[in-house]
């Protein structure tokens, strides 16, 4: 007899992006670039790097742990009450709080095909029944789908908009029309890991502007902002919600380098506003030429695109290729879309260089 439940063993871990060492080893390179992992190209912002530094002779002490200082600064920014404002070790750590906080007996989780890894993993290890529905045209959530598929054990939906890896969203119009009706004991997960990306574009849902008590939304540190590997994101949700949240989570997650380099990233605005722009610039750069190659990408409203070549073994040959130029890049198999690429929007030299290792083997 095992001690280890079949749903563990049955799991497939999270696979990440390939690291710039591994890739420099195997294939014995000086430079390597990566657009694998939808991360800011330009690094962190300097003051977050210069607050994370200081803060290191400090280390020895705990740190606060409610995270005051941080969820009082989110809470001003986006005009809400600290008692709604949740701090994790990365948005990844908050959706597994949120699932230990909810999940009980057989409920059961729903999502779409085609979304955020890291919310399959989760999903699964959780050993409650996880159903995904396919996505519809244009690799965009079906929501109509999501909703006819909601039976009473259904406890808790996920939707990330926008989708990673797609870069697809659904619209206002879409979003208002669902969970006006989804009932009220199922909670709704709304990832916005990409949020900054899409906040200006008129037909973005930002789920701020609604009031629903059974949706949590989730954002991070570790996109736009550019501190991913030190593992911080935050959520909003009702008063209970996030109580209960902050009660199940680990007393000191986040960590005090995270909390501070959290802080000096929100106020350093001007970096913000330049990983913004390098974004745009990047994007509209890469997709024209990927036009020029007549290439299928999907229209994104993140800093990442994704091709579809209609071919899982094209992809692997691509992938493999590009690797040998120091280009590292996401191919789909892991998310179910193994005929796709994605490809993080990176700096001018990036994408020149991504190109470049490209147009070589179409
Ligand atoms: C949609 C989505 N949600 C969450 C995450 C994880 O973010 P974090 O680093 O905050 O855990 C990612 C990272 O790739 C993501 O794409």
């Amino acid at each position: 007899m095992s001690l280890i439940p079949s749903h563990i063993k049955s799991l497939r871990p999270y696979v990440p992006g390939r690291t710039i060492e591994e890739i420099k080893k195997e294939f014995n390179l000086d430079r390597v670039y990566k657009l694998a992992s939808n991360e800011n190209p330009l690094g962190p912002s300097p003051n977050a790097v210069k607050a994370m530094t200081e803060c290191m002779s400090d280390v020895h002490r705990y740190q606060d742990v409610g995270a005051i200082e941080l969820r009082t600064l989110i809470a001003q920014k986006y005009d809400l009450h600290i008692d709604n404002v949740a701090v994790g070790s990365g948005s990844e750590g908050i959706i597994s709080y949120i699932l230990r906080c909810f999940l009980q007996d057989d409920d059961e989780l729903l999502s779409s095909a085609g979304t955020f890894i890291g919310f399959q993993v989760l999903a699964k290890s959780s050993g409650k029944k996880y159903v995904e529905v396919p996505m519809k045209k244009g690799y965009k959530f079906d929501l109509d789908a999501i909703y006819n598929a909601i039976n009473p054990k259904t406890k808790i939906i996920y939707l990330c908009n926008p989708n990673n890896p797609t870069g697809t969203i659904f619209t206002k119009d879409e979003f208002e029309k669902f969970v006006d009706k989804v009932p009220e004991d199922v909670i709704v997960i709304l990832d916005e890991a990409y949020f900054e990306f899409a906040q200006d574009k008129p037909e973005y849902p930002d789920s701020l502007h609604y009031r629903h008590d059974n949706v949590i939304t989730l954002r991070t540190f570790s996109k736009v902002y550019g501190i991913a590997a030190v593992r911080i994101g935050y959520g909003f949700g009702q008063k209970d919600f996030i109580e209960s949240i902050m009660k199940v989570k680990m007393p000191f997650e986040p960590s005090l380098p995270a909390q501070v380099g959290a802080i000096a990233s929100l106020e350093d605005e001007a970096f913000l506003q330049k990983s913004l722009q390098i974004n745009q610039e990047g994007h509209k750069f890469i997709t024209d030429e990927f036009d020029k190659l007549g290439l299928n990408w999907i229209p994104s409203y993140a800093n990442f695109v994704m091709i579809d070549f209609g071919d899982e073994n094209k992809v692997a040959d691509i992938n493999e290729s590009m690797l040998r130029d120091g280009i590292i890049i996401r191919p789909l198999k892991p998310f179910g879309l193994g005929h796709c690429l994605r490809i993080t929007v990176g700096t001018e030299e990036e994408n020149i260089a991504m190109l470049k290792s490209l147009k070589k083997f179409i």
